[in-house]
């Protein structure tokens, strides 16, 4: 049977301050479409995978928030996390879960923060990758022609010649590149940006852990006869504070040898940064990307703007700025430091 994993337990912290730890950026309507993304991501894989198979994987803490926004998936299909261990512990966790119930099981692992406008060209894609993992031992992900040299995705190089229609061997695999780097690919013309959607076998998916990630395959499969029961819950909090917090990226993905790549005809973003959703607004004569129903511009150029509606906000002079103003938080920052901006909300924690 095919299965669907949608992974919603990150903080979005490139996000802040729209996003916040109490209520992360997959939980919000970031681009005003009238659907939050986790509500978008999972009516795309509805429509390919029925709702009793397809899980949400996410921190303790937001299994409400997920009931919630998701009244269509069953509740046994929320499956919550004790502690925040990144990518590689929340695959191991749902595909031993799978696995257990059923062996020959295909999934797909997906996160939650893309933004992907032809849902029918994904579907095609999502097939493809579907049919090739059944017969296959492959870890396949879904490439998409990079932009930017954007430093937070992963790059692949793949093979020229077609392992079967539409889907390449990978060469390489380089998870968050150095901007140097990423300049290089990008120019290049050969590398895609890995979306982060896999789909494999679930037992291949295992055999990789074991091999790679063998500290997380280890805890996960000492317990698994108590996965799918009452003591569960338990058990996992056990299993979550023994795992190393490491994403499937640099634990799995660079390493294995048997990762293939079909390029996406869909169009993808990963509204990861105020600069992708900068991407996806509609500019002014300016071209600024305004959120809020009382700002005034002055000589203000390329930049990205969201606050309040009730709020009379005006720029004079900036270039490139994110403006983001919140109930408690004022953001001012330059777009091209937005990856820091991660490490600015570190800050904010440690000093309060
Ligand atoms: N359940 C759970 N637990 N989900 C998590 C956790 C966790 O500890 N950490 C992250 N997630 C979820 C996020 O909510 C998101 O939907 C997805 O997993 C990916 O995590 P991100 O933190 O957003 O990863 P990234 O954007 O830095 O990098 C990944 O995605 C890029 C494309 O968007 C990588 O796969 C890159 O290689 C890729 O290019
Ligand atoms: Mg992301």
């Amino acid at each position: 049977n095919r299965y669907v994993a949608i992974m919603a337990g990150g903080i979005g912290s490139r996000f802040w301050p729209k996003s916040r730890t109490n209520y992360p950026k997959q939980f919000l309507d970031i681009l005003n479409t009238g659907k939050t993304l986790i509500q978008s991501t999972f009516h795309r894989y509805n429509k390919i995978v029925p709702a009793e198979n397809i899980f949400v994987v996410t921190s303790d803490e937001y299994t409400d928030i997920v009931a919630e926004q998701l009244p269509d998936l069953p509740q046994e299909n929320i499956v919550a996390e004790p502690f925040r261990k990144n990518t590689a512990p929340c695959i191991a966790y749902i595909a031993f879960k799978i696995f257990k119930k059923d062996p020959d099981a295909i999934m797909i692992a997906a996160p939650s923060d893309n933004l992907i406008l032809e849902d029918d060209a994904f579907g095609e894609t999502a097939e493809n990758a579907l049919q090739f993992v059944e017969s296959v031992n492959a870890l396949v992900t879904l490439g998409i022609k990079p932009r930017t040299p954007n430093t937070g995705y992963g790059y692949i190089q793949h093979d020229t010649m077609e392992a079967a229609p539409g889907i390449y061997k990978v060469k390489t695999f380089t998870e968050k590149p150095n901007l140097e780097l990423a300049k290089v690919f990008v120019k290049s013309g050969d590398f895609l940006w890995n979306s982060g959607i896999f789909t494999w076998k679930v037992k291949n998916v295992l055999a990789a852990f074991e091999k790679f990630l063998p500290e997380v395959h280890e805890v996960f499969a000492a317990e698994i006869e108590k996965f799918n029961t009452p003591e569960e819950k338990k058990i996992i909090e056990e299993i979550y504070s023994q795992c190393p917090s490491i994403s499937i990226d640099f634990g799995i993905m660079e390493k294995a040898p048997n990762v293939y790549v079909i390029p996406a005809s869909f169009t993808w973003s990963d509204l990861g940064t105020w600069n992708s959703v900068y991407d996806n607004m509609n500019k002014d004569y300016f071209d600024n990307a305004v959120v809020g129903n009382e700002v005034m511009v002055y000589d203000t150029h390329n930049s990205v703007v969201h606050v309040p509606n009730d709020k009379l906000v005006l720029l004079q002079g900036l270039e490139d700025f994110i403006v983001v103003d919140t109930k408690d938080v004022l953001l001012i920052c330059r777009k091209d430091k937005e990856q820091e901006i991660k490490d600015y909300v570190a800050d904010v924690k440690r000093n309060k």
